[in-house]
């Protein structure tokens, strides 16, 4: 049972109400919601934040001592404010009624079903808060799209609000978010910019004002852009799009390295150390994951294919592929290396959240590989700091011997080989020797992150395979 650790009394909440200066809600208690408004709660303590949700669970959670989403620093921030100016509940009816400015964070998963099926945006959640707000709103409000959505979503919206009754006004702002997981607390705290999109009208641009004065509290005025509201909806999917595009190319680039000798990591330095490139997102690996490259990529060739801009559309779309080509390449050489065969063998993962400072496993890289190794009959361990419950969901269903073991040493003992899928720190500084010695010989590397000491793991015995560089192996051949 999750302790329950809020109690605020009606007199108490009632207080509340009056002595704060703006009121503020956001639907939608997720990654993004959770940790934004506890920024917002953490920097303005004179506005009072509610967090609501349809999931009873997540808000429980985030009510609780064991907070729904692990971000480092989160914890910290989530203790000063939860109860003083920042509160989670799950009376969505009435505190759509009492708050004034509503920020919009929902899920917009891929649509599984009908038109645009695994290609477009699933709309049907924001839809539903739309009518939500429509219905339940009393006085007019500022609503702001902080859900990353496909261009053009505005206008759906505000044709849904725009038949509210008599003098309610509804004025629609784009301020999407930008923060990654894993770094969340200090890309909220430090963005490089807040994007700000609104209609051009008069009430537009008070709107936008409101909003600049809720950011300007603690980010400079220079870092707080604006837009109009369009360029700003499309501005987060293609900042996904070249973030993806990156990792897309520097591991096409790994697979030509594999067959020439030359080594991915000296190739991406001496192309980072470019000014015009820079160096970051060109470390090679087994590909993106987490819950938006793939699906805002997606998203993007749908809208291009929608335009009937077919060839922008499979460009972006080939960003896609490589990812899944450079999964199947990481797949195929576990294969190969091992004799063509892991039926009956051991396989310890290291890492199956999508990366590293992160519990969140989906779309993760890891969940595909295991249910390969899984098919070819090889018993998976898997081992991972702060995602083993999310992997325990992930595989469910997934026929084979699968096992969950948080202690690296442990997943590790009497197994053939170790395969790296996250990048977290403390893989770096294993005692690979100690590990060595408890596994099956020939002992096997896949390093899918290219995060540790290949030299020295060929040292103590391994045989070493990293993404893009020379295989070290022991055998003949
Ligand atoms: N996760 C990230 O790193 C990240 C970063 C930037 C932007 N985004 C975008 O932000 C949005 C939210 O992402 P997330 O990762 O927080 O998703 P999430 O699934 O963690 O959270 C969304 C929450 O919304 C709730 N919800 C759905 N419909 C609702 C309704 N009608 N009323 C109340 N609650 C409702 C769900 O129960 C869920 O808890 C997505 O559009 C995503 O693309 C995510």
């Amino acid at each position: 049972m999750m302790k329950r650790i809020l109690i605020t009394s009606g007199a108490e909440a009632i207080k509340n109400k009056m002595k704060f200066k703006k009121k503020i809600l956001c639907i939608g208690a997720g990654y993004v919601g959770g940790p934004s408004m506890a920024m917002i709660a953490y920097k303005c303590p004179d506005y009072r934040i509610t967090v609501v949700d349809t999931n009873p669970d997540r808000i429980d959670a985030w009510n609780s001592a064991q907070l729904p989403v692990y971000e480092p620093g989160l914890d910290k921030i989530v203790k000063k404010t939860r109860g003083k100016n920042l509160f989670f509940s799950k009376d969505i009816e009435n505190q759509i009624k009492e708050n004034d400015i509503i920020f919009v964070s929902v899920n917009t998963p891929i649509k599984t079903y009908g038109a645009g099926a695994d290609m477009a945006a699933d709309l049907q959640y924001w839809e539903k808060t739309a009518r939500q707000i429509l219905k339940h709103s009393r006085s007019s409000k500022i609503v702001i799209e902080k859900s990353t959505l496909p261009v053009k979503t505005a206008l759906a919206m505000g044709k849904i609000l725009a038949s509210a009754k008599g003098k309610i006004k509804f004025e629609i702002l784009s301020n999407p978010e930008f923060m990654a997981e894993g770094t969340a607390v200090n890309d909220l705290e430090n963005p490089d910019r807040v994007l700000i999109g609104s209609h051009e009208t008069k009430s537009g641009l008070k709107a936008r004002a409101e909003l600049i004065e809720i950011y300007a509290r603690w980010i400079p005025l220079k870092k707080i852009i604006t837009s109009n509201i369009w360029s700003s909806e499309l501005s987060k999917l293609v900042a996904n799009a070249f973030l993806a595009q990156r990792v897309s190319s520097i591991n096409s680039i790994s697979a030509l390295c594999e067959k020439t000798d030359a080594d991915i990591t000296e190739v991406a330095k001496a192309v980072g150390m470019d000014s015009r490139i820079g160096d970051k997102f060109l470390n090679a690996g087994i590909g993106f994951g987490g819950s938006c490259f793939k699906k805002d990529m997606l998203n993007l060739v749908y809208l291009c294919s929608y335009y009937g801009l077919q060839e922008v559309a499979a460009y972006w779309k080939s960003v896609v592929n490589i990812n899944e080509y450079q999964q199947e390449r990481f797949i195929a050489n576990i294969l190969n290396r091992m004799f063509g065969t892991l039926a009956g063998k051991k396989i310890c993962i290291l890492g199956f959240a999508f990366k590293a400072n992160t519990g969140d496993t989906r779309e993760s890289p890891a969940i595909y590989i295991s249910q390969k190794l899984l098919a070819e009959h090889a018993q998976v361990i898997i081992s991972d700091p702060k995602a083993l419950k999310n992997a325990a969901i992930d595989l469910e269903g997934t026929k084979g011997n699968v096992k969950y073991i948080e202690d690296p040493y442990r997943a590790a003992a009497g197994c053939h080989a170790l395969v790296i899928l996250t990048d977290w720190d403390l893989y770096r500084t294993l005692d690979f020797r100690k590990i060595y010695s408890s596994m099956v010989k020939p002992a096997f590397i896949f390093d899918g992150r290219n995060i540790i000491d290949h030299k020295k793991c060929f040292a103590i015995g391994f045989n070493v395979y990293p993404i893009g560089k020379p295989a070290l192996s022991h055998f003949k051949n």
